[in-house]
């Protein structure tokens, strides 16, 4: 029998999409999650613990294959321990640096001559950055963010002015980067597969809404761009791939400007909310593919299976009853709901649907409608 075992590190929705994907290829997944954690209870085997306890990511790790993760924020201690024990960690920690902190990151690209926006960072006091950085002649507003620990927009502020300062009073963080506001035309996402072979696929590149830092909507493929943009963010995002050496899935946050240049947000190594779509919209989902390069096994194919898919993510607004759910699938046998099984909390991701459809704008419409019947916005 083939069997091969994975352990995820972290138990949200990532790992419940890549526990699903793992038993046609005969993975047993294992997931290290916190006692809140309930996305992949039932899909996996459940190991309760703390990510940032060596003896409790030491204790799940045994008799494991590979271990890979479902967010960024294991710590840098955590990882060298494991290295030490022998396990096999991907991506590796040393790749895993580059999204761990924003400061590294934008480091990193600066010497690799990657397009990125204008910015300003380091540790010490974030208001004399801000000055500092005014003072090179960049105007407002401006973005500030924490090195490291955010996600979703936690962690970034947007300031229109000087008086916005105060809304850093009080918060802490070793580091700080301090960005132009850069006025893109749109927000895109390009995301490869890439194996320790050096094997590697790229999706192709989609757009993404951010509402307050949030993923709201995904289109793939990105509408409105020329098929020379879409090239270039693949070949960025594979250069990227190579450069840090990642295994599994990496995706690139790109900023599209208004004259077609692309500047480099934020990478993620690991299944990426914009790669949500692949699941009903391509031969092979990012979640399949991120397990297929961890092991070391072949890529599955990237290629769409539909002209346009859209992915709209269910933020809680309102609790919804049983009826509800009835209703989405009834009125739409089209649309594909993907629970995450957790509480609802205001404004949490809870689900997300896709729809493919050949008409871009018609498959947003009805992700859209499905998706706010979901979380609650429509009644
Ligand atoms: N320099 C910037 N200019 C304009 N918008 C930005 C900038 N940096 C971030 N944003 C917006 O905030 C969102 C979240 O920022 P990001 O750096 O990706 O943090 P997170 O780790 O929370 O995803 C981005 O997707 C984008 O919409
Ligand atoms: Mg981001």
């Amino acid at each position: 029998m083939i069997s091969r075992k994975v352990l995820i590190i972290g138990g949200g929705q990532l790992a419940r999409m890549m526990a699903q994907a793992a038993p046609s290829l005969g993975i047993e997944i294992r997931v290290l999650a916190s006692p809140s954690d309930t996305s992949v209870l039932n899909l996996a085997e459940v190991v309760v613990g703390d990510y940032r306890n060596v003896n409790d990511v030491l204790q799940a790790a045994k008799g494991v294959d590979v271990i890979t993760f479902d967010h960024e924020h294991v710590p840098r201690g955590v990882l060298e321990e494991l290295l030490s024990a022998g396990h096999v960690l991907r991506p590796s920690p040393k790749s895993l640096e580059l999204v761990q902190d924003k400061l590294h990151l934008r480091e990193q690209l600066a010497k690799w001559g990657v397009p990125q926006p204008k910015w300003h960072g380091g540790p010490g006091n974030v208001k004399d950055m801000v000055r500092d950085f005014l003072r090179t002649g960049v105007a407002w507003p401006l973005v500030v963010k924490r090195s490291v620990g955010g996600y979703d927009g936690k962690g970034v502020w947007v300031l229109r002015d000087d008086s916005d300062l105060s809304s850093l009073d009080g918060v802490e963080s070793p580091g700080w980067v301090v960005e132009e506001f850069c006025e893109f035309r749109q927000e895109l996402s390009a995301q490869v597969a890439r194996s320790p072979h050096g094997q590697g696929l790229a999706y192709q590149v989609v757009q993404t809404t951010q509402v307050d830092g949030i993923c709201t909507n995904v289109i793939a493929p990105a509408p409105d761009i020329d098929e020379a943009t879409g090239i270039a963010a693949q070949r960025l995002a594979m250069e990227l791939a190579s450069k840090s050496e990642v295994t599994g899935m990496l995706a690139v946050e790109l900023f599209c400007m208004p004259d077609g240049q692309l500047l480099v947000n934020e990478l993620a190594m690991r299944p990426h909310n914009s790669g949500h779509w692949s699941i009903d919209g391509a031969v092979t989902s990012q979640f399949e593919n991120h397990l297929r390069a961890v092991l070391d096994l072949p890529l599955g194919s990237v290629k769409p299976t539909w002209p346009y898919t859209v992915m709209v993510n269910v933020l809680g607004v309102n609790p919804v009853d049983e009826s509800v759910l009835n209703h989405v699938l009834a009125h739409d046998p089209g649309a594909r709901v993907h629970i995450y099984g957790k509480e609802f909390k205001l404004g949490r991701k809870l689900a997300h649907v896709n729809v493919s459809d050949s008409d871009p704008s018609r498959a947003l419409a009805r992700a859209q409608h499905a998706a706010d019947r979901l979380s609650g916005t429509i009644r």
